[in-house]
């Protein structure tokens, strides 16, 4: 049974939206899987994703008022079997605290999707609304390849 980690930073903003695209992608197909989200780094540990990304959630009819911050710990390794990072420094950070008995596959996200291979989702913290939607456009398309992965 696959199992599904998103990793930003401080997962207020581009993990939480990666989980909430996943989830509304897993629910259509009526797939029952576990999916997560934390960041590497442990300064909003226990808040509720930022205002904005909970705003562009609603826009797309999601609610993710409910969800709260965790910070990435050895155990995801084993309890995940895919861990995606959102960006290459949050590749860089997972592959720093990895145990030696990780068995989750750990990559970068968007090399789920086609044409943007090696390439990170645009932190959006200090930007604007548009960059929270630019966010979800990519966690969109990612979560979709990811569905289409685990289809087949
Ligand atoms: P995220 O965005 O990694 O997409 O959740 C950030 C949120 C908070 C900070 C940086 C990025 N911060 O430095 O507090």
């Amino acid at each position: 049974m696959p199992s599904i980690l998103f990793v930003c930073l401080g997962n207020i903003c581009r993990s939480p939206l990666a989980e909430a695209a996943l989830r509304a992608e897993a629910a259509r197909g009526a797939l029952d899987i576990e999916i997560n989200s934390a960041g590497t780094g442990s300064w909003h540990v226990g808040n509720p994703p930022d205002r904005r990304a909970q705003a562009v959630a609603h826009n797309h009819g999601i609610d993710i008022t409910g969800y709260r911050a965790r910070q990435v710990i050895p155990a995801d390794f084993r309890r995940f079997t895919h861990i995606y990072a959102l960006d290459p420094d949050n590749l860089a950070g997972l592959r720093r605290i990895a145990p030696a008995d990780a068995t989750a596959e750990v990559r970068l996200l968007m090399d789920m999707v086609p044409g943007r291979e090696g390439t990170g989702v645009t932190d959006p913290y200090y930007g604007n609304e548009a960059g929270f939607e630019l966010t979800w456009a990519d966690v969109s398309a990612a979560a979709q390849a990811i569905m289409a992965s685990l289809e087949r």
